[in-house]
């Protein structure tokens, strides 16, 4: 059994009622608990972390090391773009983790275009909707196996 951690970023405790169109309709509550049952069923644990306090997930992302967290899966919202701090702390505990972001940030405004992460990720999910989170939590799974 691995240990996973979800962890989303600043207004996606929003999910399902901010902008729809764009992020979907389903609520950040229904995205962790399909997200969970999915993990129960490939026999992982998973943690989900919320915040919109860039101090808050670089101190998650600390104590995730402590915990002794296999792999990762963030959203980092808007400090995708934006945080070096959340960066160097992915570096820092050296937790693989993968990139997902619910609306295609490529067909967006230029500014989405720039992520701090992805250079550094295991890998990237964008432009899939909350099915983007199942299909990163597969895929750390699948990693984990080979890694035995
Ligand atoms: C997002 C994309 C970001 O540019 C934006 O700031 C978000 C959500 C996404 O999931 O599509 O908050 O990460």
């Amino acid at each position: 059994m691995a240990s996973l951690l979800l962890i989303n970023g600043p207004n996606l405790n929003l999910l399902g009622s901010r902008e729809p169109g764009v992020y979907g309709t389903a609520s950040l509550t229904e995205v962790e608990a399909s997200l969970t049952e999915l993990a129960t069923d490939l026999s992982h644990k998973l943690a989900t972390f919320q915040s919109n306090a860039e101090h808050e997930i670089v101190d998650r992302i600390q104590a995730a090391q402590a915990e002794k967290v296999d792999f990762i899966l963030l959203n980092p919202g808007a400090f995708t773009h934006t945080s070096i701090a959340m960066r160097d702390a992915l570096l820092a505990v050296s937790i693989p983790f993968i990139e997902i972001h619910l609306s295609n940030v490529f067909a967006r405004e230029d500014f989405r275009h720039k992520s701090y992460f992805s250079d550094i990720a295991a890998g990237c999910l964008f432009g899939l909707g909350a099915y983007g989170y199942e299909l990163a939590l597969l895929a750390a799974s699948r990693q984990l196996s080979e890694d035995k």
